[in-house]
């Protein structure tokens, strides 16, 4: 039998497919190039986690569904966030599908089950399945059940990360609305310096001082995205994580194809 491909991994940050300071508005030019820029790359094995931007984190934010489950008045909040996702879900499938390109939605709150904001079990079979049909599994950041809070957010980050160390993936590329990592916030600090390369060493001491969270983002911003990625590397070395800035044309084509680009590449040693 075949080996089954190795999928490379692309999450789409929110601040990159949505405009994070209005409400329920996709960045629908970034998102129709992005997948052009995927088509053009032709890639055989991928997978797409896109995040929430102006979509999921106003609504989970309105309602504390981050909190867990505190009263009833937070149950109709749990029903707008997922259907925001879902909404945001449909317009970026719908890109994919303008350009025939086999997308289809796998709605992570449907098969993950979260205790105390981690994932539990997470079944792989219906993703593999699509990637062996070569078809482009499209999952997002989602509110879910939580086995001890009832319910919690869970970023499209951490679906990354036990998505790429359950199928070993080895490209994993994070777009977001800057260039990479800095050694601080650069939109607060004009003397933060910007990394290239960095090992799981030098990033876990990096790690505390980008404490940077965007005021509207329930998963921590930076933050949350740091330690995600130094959980990927810490159970799967292999993993070679480029951090790109995907509101720049052509830097996702030339990290799915390796050309050299501004980046932040992220190995184990
Ligand atoms: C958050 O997902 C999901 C919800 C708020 C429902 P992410 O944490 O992956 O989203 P972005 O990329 O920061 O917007």
């Amino acid at each position: 039998m075949a080996k089954p491909l190795v999928p490379i991994i692309v999450k789409l940050g929110g601040s990159v497919v949505t405009y994070k300071d209005t409400l329920f508005k996709p960045n629908i030019s970034v998102i129709d190039r992005l997948v052009k820029e995927i088509l053009k790359a032709n890639i055989e094995s991928l997978i797409v986690v896109h995040g929430a931007g102006s979509y999921g984190h106003p609504v989970a934010m309105e309602y504390k569904i981050n909190d867990g489950y505190k009263s009833p008045d937070q149950l109709i909040g749990f029903s707008k966030t997922r259907q925001a996702m879902m909404a945001l879900n449909k317009i970026i499938i719908d890109a994919f599908i303008e350009q025939k390109l086999p997308a289809v939605s796998v709605q992570p709150s449907a098969f993950i089950v979260t205790d105390k904001g981690r994932i539990e079990g997470f079944d792989t079979t219906i993703i593999r399945k699509l990637l062996n049909l070569k078809m482009i599994p499209i999952l997002y950041g989602d509110a879910v059940v939580d086995k001890t809070a009832g319910f919690s957010i869970l970023s499209g980050d951490q679906i990354i990360n036990k998505l790429a160390v359950t199928l070993r993936a080895e490209k994993i590329i994070f777009g977001i609305d800057i260039d990479g990592l800095f050694t601080d916030d650069p939109k607060r600090n004009p003397d933060a310096k910007f990394v290239e390369k960095i090992t799981f060493e030098e990033l876990q001491a990096l790690f505390d001082k980008i404490g940077i969270a965007d005021t509207i983002d329930v998963t921590g911003g930076m933050y949350g995205k740091i330690s995600e990625l130094i959980y990927i590397l810490e159970k799967w070395d292999k993993a070679v994580i480029k951090i790109i800035n995907a509101k720049q044309k052509n830097r996702l084509f030339n990290a799915l194809i390796d050309e050299t680009i501004i980046c932040t590449e992220i190995r184990r040693r």
